[in-house]
């Protein structure tokens, strides 16, 4: 019996059912979505990023950094991002709509990065990023709820700098009045940001999203229901836990 026209039935519904599911109704739902002129700030958000902080998100990618790192604040009810400060509320669809490339991460090993830009701002953030590139643990610790404290995790990228002879004036980019004694470079010589790097920082600081838009301010979201765990048994569930499971 010939059964190609009932083999080619099957690839051809499983390939339409796929694609209705995981290409059409995505377009029908997301691609109209516009920016929203705000009349008080007489511009539409999101903004896209400038040119700068767009090479930087190429050396974002390059690096790996989304490895490590998410782009998506969790709405509250579905995670702890907000009480963490990661973002003042959750990430919607409209916020990714300039991006060719979204990198929302698939772990967190470090901080979401989706609003870093609020948090590190200006000359101050741009200073604390080339310490903390140029070495983590200087600047950034972490402590856990046995009150042990350790430094950061997060590799160094000193290959974002360089360290070159000074020849007549020293460099406007020179950083190593930032950096601490033990990492000075020889006498006579500086350290300077490379490209990518002011690139980069340019990109954490333009990671910022804008505030929420009158349309998805009406949207209510849910959380799904918390699966009843019964009481902690004793001396298993620190009370921080606690906290976040509720
Ligand atoms: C191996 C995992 C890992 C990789 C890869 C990584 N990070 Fe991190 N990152 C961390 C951890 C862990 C922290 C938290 C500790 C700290 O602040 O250093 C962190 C913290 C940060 C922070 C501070 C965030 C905050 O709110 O305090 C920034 C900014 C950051 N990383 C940027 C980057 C960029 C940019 C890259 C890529 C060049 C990158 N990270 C790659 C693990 C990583």
């Amino acid at each position: 019996m010939n059964r190609a026209p009932l083999i080619f039935l099957g690839i051809f519904f499983t390939v339409a059912f796929s694609w209705t599911g995981i290409v059409l109704t995505n377009h029908l739902m997301y691609a109209d979505l516009q920016p929203v002129f705000d009349e008080n700030e007489g511009r539409a958000f999101p903004q896209p990023l400038p040119g700068d902080a767009l090479r930087g998100k190429e050396v974002y990618r390059d690096l790996g950094c989304m490895y490590c790192h998410s782009q998506q604040v969790r709405h509250p009810g579905f995670g702890t991002d907000i009480q963490r400060g990661w973002g003042e509320r959750g990430s919607v669809a409209r916020d990714y709509i300039h991006e060719r490339r979204v990198y929302l991460g698939t772990m967190r090993t470090g901080p979401d990065l989706r609003n870093v830009g609020a948090r590190f701002a200006g000359e101050g953030g741009r200073n604390w990023h080339i310490q903390h590139f140029y070495n983590p643990t200087e600047v950034s610790n972490v402590t856990l709820s046995n009150g042990r404290t350790y430094g950061s995790i997060m590799p160094p990228y000193r290959f974002l700098f360089r360290t070159q002879p000074i020849i007549g004036e020293p460099s406007p980019r020179s950083v190593q009045h930032l950096l601490p004694a033990k990492d000075q470079p020889p006498v006579g010589h500086e350290i300077v940001l490379t490209q990518r790097g002011e690139d980069l920082i340019a990109y954490l600081l333009a990671l910022k999203d804008p505030p929420l838009y009158p349309e998805e301010a009406r949207r209510v979201y849910v959380p799904p229901a918390q699966p009843d765990r019964g009481e902690p048994r004793p001396g298993t569930a620190p009370e921080s836990t606690r906290e976040v499971l509720q």
